[in-house]
């Protein structure tokens, strides 16, 4: 891959850094001062999301240069070689085409595009199939639920979606096992009945650990519950592009839905990765899930650098990081529906962009990917907000909120929403200590007493963050909101001069992994350092 200029000789890197040095004795409320037209200038919309970044540590001089950033690193061809399937993900020599399944540049990308329709086809088949109970077990009894077996990208997507769409599930129940821990498995076979109960094998490779291990225990559990081996046809699927280790797990090709190498594991929930959601949800919504992220794609291709909301996050991201020493980001979604969102996003932001070496080798002088973290709204104001206030670290928060509610208690959404806009405007305008201390007299303390508890009470403000909105959360705007974090991991990546479809650093930890357990298995394998051989003697004196 040709080497690009490093971001940090690019001309607008050095205007920046002035920039930040400039704004860092400013106010964020007084930039509201300021600039009257601020709310209105620093926001943008997109395929039903709406973007509020107008509290962050940013005037128009400084989001101008950003900009100038963005356009100096040709983001531009960037974008259009990631949508039309540039050999971005250089390390492994291959596009990185999740846009495609949504029919993205499907025109350009014709041969490829026929294959993914081809599985929708099928994908859809099994999922109609199933919703209209006509896919019985070794029983004869009709499925009622569906378990997907898989980890990571494999995992956290469907998991998020089908969680997140809950008030658009049809009959079938959906689980999700990924942990090697046999009691993730148990607790969900618990309350199934394996006579009614499909697994889905969901691995792109057919070959982590952890899945293969839950699949073997749920066919035996299969087997042990009275079906016969002919029979496990009708209680395993498989997705993965792997079809020759499926078929010696005893799965045939017939029931394997594939997977491409151009589509990387985190961002597969909109292949045949996504069946369970497709299963849950039914094959209509799945494709209004398919469409929104296909208008976000619309809208990074096509919008102007500075009204792009991919572009304006990852450049928020690169302006912290850079200019601020920003090493963390707190995501938030005010709905419970997103509650497994942070999880999600970890994966996406962290195994994309936590590297130290550019797309060429070359080692990076600047921080990268910053450590991704977050709860839903309200559960985590009773827990770690009282840092984001008052803590030492800087950490830039988005706020996600849908506007309305799938649920019936109107009156207790308007509360959550109140909260939402409570804690965005908290870290925005802080507490002064005079202001602390009137809130302390006016509760009866005295002017001593008032004056030394002041200091505690006295919040700083001037803590960026963005909030999201959407009229309501659906297939689209989930859609749009997914595709949205995934463009601004891109274009992060992109800015760094990282490759963000590779993660070569999860392979050394799967490779000791195998060795240790060669170890506890069968005492077999060479010797390790002090400290791993202290361990395994501890497990050894407990373990049967
Ligand atoms: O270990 C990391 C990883 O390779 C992820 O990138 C991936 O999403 C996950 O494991 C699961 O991989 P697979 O789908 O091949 O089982």
């Amino acid at each position: 891959m040709t080497a690009r200029t490093p971001l940090t000789a690019l001309p607008a890197y050095a205007t920046l850094a002035q920039l930040a040095r400039d704004l860092e004795a400013v106010t964020i409320p007084s930039l509201f001062e300021a600039d009257p037209a601020r709310v209105g200038s620093f926001s943008a919309t997109a395929a039903g999301l709406h973007l509020d970044f107008s509290k962050h540590r940013l005037n128009r001089e400084a989001l101008a240069a950003l900009v100038a950033l963005a356009g100096q690193a040709q983001l531009v061809d960037g974008i259009e070689a990631l949508l039309t399937g540039g050999e971005i993900n250089n390390t492994e020599r291959r596009p990185a085409l999740h846009t495609l399944l949504r029919g993205t540049a499907a025109g350009e990308l014709q041969g490829l595009y026929s294959e993914v329709t081809a599985t929708q086809a099928r994908m859809r088949a099994v999922s109609e199939r199933l919703n209209a109970g006509q896919h019985t077990g070794f029983s004869g009894r009709t499925i009622t639920d569906v378990v997907n077996i898989g980890i990571g990208g494999s995992d956290l997507g469907p998991r998020l979606v089908t969680e997140a769409l809950s008030h658009c599930h049809g009959n079938l129940r959906c689980h999700f096992v990924a942990n090697v821990d046999p009691a993730d498995l148990a607790s969900v076979l618990a309350d199934l009945d394996a006579a009614t109960t499909l697994f889905i094998i969901c691995s792109k490779s057919f070959r982590t650990e952890e899945t293969l291990a839950n699949s073997l225990a749920a066919r035996q559990w299969t087997l042990g519950a009275g079906a016969s081996e002919d029979e496990l046809d009708r209680h395993f699927l498989a997705v993965t592009t792997n079809l020759a280790a499926a078929a010696q797990f005893g799965i045939p090709a017939e029931n394997c839905l594939p997977m491409w190498e151009w589509v990387g594991g985190r961002y597969s929930v909109w292949s045949a990765v996504g069946l369970s959601v497709a299963i849950a949800i039914g094959w209509e919504r799945f494709a209004d899930f398919l469409g929104g992220a296909a208008a976000m794609d619309a809208h990074f291709r096509e919008a102007p650098l500075d009204a792009n909301l991919p572009v304006l996050m990852a450049l928020l991201e690169i302006w912290y990081g850079a200019f601020y020493g920003a090493q963390n980001h707190v995501v938030l979604p005010y709905a419970q529906a997103l509650d497994r969102l942070p999880d999600f996003l970890q994966q996406l932001t962290m195994e994309s962009n936590g590297k130290s070496v550019d797309s060429s080798g070359q080692p990076l002088p600047y921080n990268t990917a910053p450590v991704l973290w977050g709860a839903a709204g309200t559960i985590g104001q009773h827990s770690f907000h009282q840092l984001l206030h008052q803590g030492t670290l800087l950490c830039p928060a988005d706020f996600i909120l849908p506007l309305s509610t799938h649920a019936d208690d109107k009156a207790q959404h308007r509360r959550l929403v109140a909260n939402c806009l409570a804690q965005s405007r908290a870290m925005l305008v802080g507490r002064s200590l005079e202001a602390a201390t009137a809130s302390l007299e006016a509760r009866g303390h005295t002017g001593a007493d008032a004056a030394a508890l002041a200091p505690h009470l006295a919040m700083p403000g001037s803590r960026p963050n963005s909030v999201i909105t959407m009229d309501s959360l659906t297939p689209a705007t989930l859609g749009a909101l997914l595709a949205l974090y995934e463009h601004r991991t891109f274009v992060s990546g992109y800015l760094w001069g990282i490759n963000p479809f590779d993660q070569w650093g999860v392979e050394l930890g799967k490779e000791i992994g195998t060795q240790i357990l060669a170890r506890l298995e069968q005492d077999e394998g060479e010797t390790m350092d002090a400290a791993t051989e202290a361990l395994i003697t501890r497990w050894r004196n407990v373990s049967d």
